[in-house]
């Protein structure tokens, strides 16, 4: 065999084997396993004593959750060269919204009962609210613009609004932070969870810079040399 055309059969082998349909069955399974979760917890009967409490903020996780994931399609990309997987990130993101809205949902019909000057109130009173809701209206703008009609619209704009997502995982995390009874100086209660959060997200922003990227992706290729010396790595970028 040609050792200049093994790693392209590899490559080939990997992007087949990780073709439609099973990764689009992962995604969708990804982004339904939060409800079968809660499904599950609801037969089994543990919603805790505060329900309405527990749904909202387990939507809340999910929501974050599944934004950290559409967040690290593009760094994944270009670090694997699986262009394949970024026909997923829609996908993922309007999960990400999907868990979003029914976070608000559950917050604004059955915590606060579609009182919308309470909600008002509790928004300009609470900056974990405040910060929440920029990350949602934010949410919202990306998932209305995610699809094809709107890239050929928008054009270049496109792919800048998109950028936004950094700063809603910004957003989100804090609001995570806020909203969890801890102390950040003594690292007790619940704070801990957001702290890994936030660092997913500032390891996923510094992976988009330039000089970064092109740092892992030749670190990639003396791995792949030294665990296959007769074979180049034909992915370069
Ligand atoms: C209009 C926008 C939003 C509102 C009004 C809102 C409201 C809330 C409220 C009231 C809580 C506290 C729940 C409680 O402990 O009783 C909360 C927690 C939380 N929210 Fe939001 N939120 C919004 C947007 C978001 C977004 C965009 C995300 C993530 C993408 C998010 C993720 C979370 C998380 C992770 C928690 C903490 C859950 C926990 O305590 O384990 N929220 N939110």
């Amino acid at each position: 065999m040609n050792s200049n055309t093994a790693i392209p059969i590899t490559e080939n082998k990997m992007k087949n084997t990780l073709s439609i349909p099973w990764l689009r069955l992962f995604v969708h399974f990804l982004g339904l396993l939060p409800m079968a979760e809660l499904l599950y917890k609801f037969i089994v009967d543990q919603l805790t004593v505060n329900p309405i409490q527990f749904i909202e903020q387990f939507f809340g996780r999910a929501a974050l959750n599944l934004l950290v994931v559409t967040m690290a399609v593009t760094p994944i990309v270009s670090i694997t060269s699986l262009k394949k997987l970024s026909k997923h990130r829609r996908a993922l993101g309007l999960y990400t919204f999907l868990y979003f809205a029914l976070h608000f949902t559950t917050f604004a019909v059955l915590d606060y009962g579609l009182n919308f000057r309470q909600i008002y109130l509790l928004t300009i009173q609470k900056p974990f609210i405040l910060l929440g809701t920029l990350a949602g209206l934010m949410l919202i703008a990306l998932a209305f613009t995610s699809f094809k009609t709107w890239m050929k619209r928008l054009g270049k704009n496109w792919a800048r609004l998109h950028k936004l997502v950094y700063v809603i995982g910004g957003l989100a995390v804090f609001h995570y932070a806020l909203a969890v009874k801890g102390s950040l100086s003594t690292l007790s209660g619940n704070i801990v969870r957001p702290l890994i959060m936030g660092g997913l997200v500032i390891i996923l922003l510094v992976l988009r810079i330039p000089a970064v990227k092109s740092r892992v992706i030749s670190l990639r290729n003396r791995i792949l040399e030294l665990f296959s010396p007769t074979l180049k790595p034909s992915i370069t970028k």
